[in-house]
Order: structure tokens, then sequence, then C-alpha cells
């Protein structure tokens, strides 16, 4: 069954930057603000996935810029967001998306997983809300709608074996987008995070430990879980919602998702 709440074209002349865009949620997602009428900005590390999703908005009859970005490199992100502008203008929407969890036990350290995490997640995070912030502060102050929309994840919250460094940088996410809305709120800037429990992705394929890859194996298969979808669907209803209007922390579940 589609997912699909919006209809029509809600998000016209809205130019939106989308990172993980290559796979998952973030792939979907582009999708979805590019039939709603955004231009999108795809950024992550797989070219031929980008190439692949901005022929297919195109064909579509939207605009998509394909920018092959490692989102840890500080500077490659800056360029990114030059890039942006110089092609699509001024990005008022932001879904900073990209992640990566590797969920293991404490005592196996593991820390090259734990390095990758807290890069991504939390380095990562912060040089796209460092390299797109301007543009969303000029967007705000010329009257437009902005919105800067990060990924966070249940695992913020819940108390989950394995999960401690994933959970921690998802911790860092959901707190940083209250503290952030507090400074960006007052200046017409939108922040919100989207907790989302289990969602059908390539997420779980990169995990290392074999126990912890069992485990969300046998999760994925055991209930219905969300799909990419249903959370590019939250996107779009986050970001065609009017101007005065914040929806700041969403949980979004599968319905037969115990914890
Ligand atoms: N799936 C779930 O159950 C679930 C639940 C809660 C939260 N989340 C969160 O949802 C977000 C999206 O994950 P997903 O589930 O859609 O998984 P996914 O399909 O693995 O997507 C992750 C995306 O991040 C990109 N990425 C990874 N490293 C990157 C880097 N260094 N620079 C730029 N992009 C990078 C990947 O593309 P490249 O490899 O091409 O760079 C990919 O596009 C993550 O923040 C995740 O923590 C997922």
């Amino acid at each position: 069954m589609s997912a699909a709440l919006l209809t029509g074209t809600p998000l016209a002349g809205r130019v939106a930057v989308v990172s993980g865009a290559s796979s998952g949620i973030g792939a979907a997602t582009a999708r979805r603000l590019a039939e709603l009428g955004a231009s999108v900005a795809a950024l992550a590390r797989r070219k031929d996935r980008l190439d692949t999703l901005a022929e297919a908005i195109r064909a579509d009859g939207g605009t998509a810029l394909a920018l092959p970005v490692d989102v840890t490199d500080r500077q490659a992100v800056q360029t990114a967001a030059d890039q942006v502008a110089e092609h699509l203008g001024t990005a008022d929407l932001v879904f900073n998306n990209a992640g990566v969890q590797l969920i293991s036990g404490i005592t196996e350290l593991r820390m090259d997983d734990w390095q990758r995490q807290i890069d991504l997640n939390v380095t990562g995070v912060m040089n796209v809300i460092g390299a797109f912030l301007p543009h969303l502060k000029d967007a705000a102050d010329a009257g437009r709608t902005a919105d800067l929309i990060t990924t966070s994840s249940i695992a913020a919250t819940r108390i989950l074996e394995k999960f401690s460094i994933y959970s921690g940088t998802k911790a860092y996410i959901s707190h940083l987008t209250r503290l952030l809305r507090v400074e960006l709120g007052p200046q017409n800037i939108r922040v919100a995070t989207i907790e989302p429990g289990m969602v059908d992705t390539e997420l779980p394929s990169h995990v290392t430990d074999p126990d912890a890859s069992r485990l969300m194996a046998g999760l994925l298969t055991e209930i219905d879980p969300l799909r990419s979808a249903d959370i590019a669907e939250t996107v779009a209803f986050i970001t065609a919602a009017p101007r005065h209007v914040n929806l700041t922390e969403i949980t979004i579940l599968p319905t037969a998702q115990a914890i």
C-alpha cells in the first residue's frame, strides 16, 4: 500500500538537500520531495546510485543534482553546499539523514566501529549543519519556509543491549534538535528530528558482529517493518506544514514493534 498522504506540488519552489540519499530512507525521501515539487540535491558516497536516482527524478519531470560526497569530510560538504547554491539556489530544506548502525557488545572493543558511528552520526551531521545553516538562515531571512530535519532513532531513548554507541549518537541528535530549536525557531528556521523504529533498509547489512547481525535480521522478519516510503512521507508532511507550524520530534514505529 502507498504511504502517500500528500497530493499536488506543495513543495514547489523549495530547494531540498538530502544526505544519505543513495539508499533506504534518504533515497525514498529524495524521490518523494521531488515528486511534491522540490528541487533536490542528493548527497552520499556512491555516485552510481545517486546518478540513477537523479535520472529517475528527472525522468518524472523533477529537478535533481547528484553530489557524491563523504559527509565526514568537512571541506567536501562545504564544496557540496557551494554547488547547491550554484546549480539550485539557496537550500531551504535540509534532511540530515546519513547514518550508520554498527551494534556490538561493548567488551568486544570494536573501536573502529565505534569511531565510524561517531564520525558519521555526530561529526557528519554537524558538518552538514555547518555547511547548510547559512543557506537556511538566508532562506528564512528572505521570508521563505526553512527546515532542518535530522534522522535520529528510537534507539535515542530505548535501552537496548549492544546498542551503546549507536544509541549514544542518536541521543546526541535528539537532544541537539531540542537545543537548536531554541536558537533557530525565533529565527524562523524549523528544527525537527524523526525517531524511527525498524525500517526495512540496508542499515543492518553493515553490522560486523555476527550475533548482532543475526539479531537484526531476525527482528526484521518477525514483524511487518516500516518502509522507507513511510519515513519519506513523514518528512514531506513536516515540510509541507504551514510556516508557523514546527513538528519537532516525531517517533514512528511499525505497529507490531513492541519496544
Ligand atoms: N533502518 C532503520 O531501521 C532505522 C531506524 C532508525 C533510524 N535509522 C536512521 O536512518 C538513517 C538512514 O538509514 P537507512 O536505514 O536508510 O540505511 P541505509 O540504506 O544504510 O542508508 C544510509 C545512507 O547513508 C549514506 N552514508 C553512509 N556513510 C556516509 C558518508 N560517510 N557520507 C555520506 N553518506 C553516507 C549511505 O550512502 P553511501 O554508502 O553511498 O555513502 C546511505 O545512503 C540513518 O541515520 C539511520 O541511523 C534507520
